[in-house]
């Protein structure tokens, strides 16, 4: 079995701050972290810990940081050797603020931006080996549109994780057999009119919205909407809760599980997540995520 990630590598700059500023205020930090992030490179590593053959599909600059990353994802086992590394641009950069129990980021895209058609193009026949494609959108959205189309004409399951969101067309809505919005996300995907629960009910066993804390929510195949409550977490940094929820729901998937159980082994994986400090700390092992299953 393989899953792949087509998406954004990016290095974090991360401050420890006592709240996030609000507009134009100062507030104190604590510490200043680089740890390796982006959204795309974190649900790889997310599948690549819990034990998937994953490979990573994206760009790097060529540089230190670019360099430092790709060393980061092959260190935890992810297949590497389709990243294109990009002469004269930066690596992806994202400027993260953790606040108490939330946090702030500005993502620089740089390299991520040369994840393009063409690209994709070189990269067709390895992608199209995989068995379930996952993507987000900190990469150009006509690529993650290709992306989807292509997958969904050759049969190649697809989950989009649509963050950060942008509208999406309707096509690709359609094409997607997954998507994975939270709740500020889906609003600008589907707009406010909809409660949580009749939205669910118009893409039953597609759309699945997460709520951070109170956990997700989906409507099944048989018309049912569930929300599968997240587990009580000691919680250090959420940055990348959502990636590991992604990464472990798609990885589940792809093993066949059905979209309950998928979402109740992802919940956990990325409630255990948020207990170490950065996006890609803390995430869980398969065997981590049985045990903490059992003790709930
Ligand atoms: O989802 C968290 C990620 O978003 C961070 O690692 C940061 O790189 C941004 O892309
Ligand atoms: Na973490």
């Amino acid at each position: 079995m393989k899953v792949s990630v087509v998406g954004s590598i990016n290095m974090d700059m991360t401050v420890v701050a006592e709240r996030i500023p609000l507009k134009g205020e100062t507030v104190h930090g604590s510490e200043i972290h680089h740890i390796p992030g982006g959204k795309g490179a974190n649900q790889a590593v997310a599948m690549a810990k819990l034990g998937a053959q994953v490979e990573m599909f994206g760009c790097v600059g060529d540089d230190e940081t670019g360099k430092n990353l790709l060393e980061n994802l092959k260190s935890v086992g992810v297949e590497t050797s389709h990243i294109m590394v990009v002469e004269n641009i930066p690596t992806g950069i994202a400027f993260i603020t953790v606040g108490e129990d939330d946090n702030a980021i500005v993502v620089v895209p740089g390299a991520n931006g040369m994840v393009d058609k063409a690209y994709v193009d070189r990269i067709r026949g390895p992608l199209l080996e995989s068995d379930i494609v996952l993507l987000q959108q900190e990469i150009p959205m006509e690529t993650v549109e290709y992306v989807v189309d292509l997958c969904a004409r050759h049969q190649v399951k697809v989950v989009l994780n649509p963050a950060p969101a942008v509208p999406l067309k309707k096509e690709t809505i359609e094409k997607a057999t997954y998507l994975t919005p939270n709740e500020h996300e889906a609003a600008i995907l589907f707009g406010t009119e909809l409660s949580t629960e009749e939205l669910l009910k118009r893409y039953p066993g597609k759309l699945l919205i997460t709520q951070g804390s109170k956990g997700v929510s989906a409507c099944l195949e048989d018309g049912t909407v569930v929300l599968v409550p997240a587990r009580k977490a000691h919680v250090v940094d959420t940055t990348g809760a959502g990636d590991t929820l992604n990464g472990a729901f798609t990885l589940r998937i792809a093993m066949g599980a059905d979209l309950k159980s998928a979402l109740e082994y992802a919940n956990v994986a990325a409630s255990l997540s948020t207990e170490r400090f950065g996006a890609q700390g803390g995430m869980p092992t398969d065997g981590e995520v049985r045990k903490a299953m059992e003790g709930r």
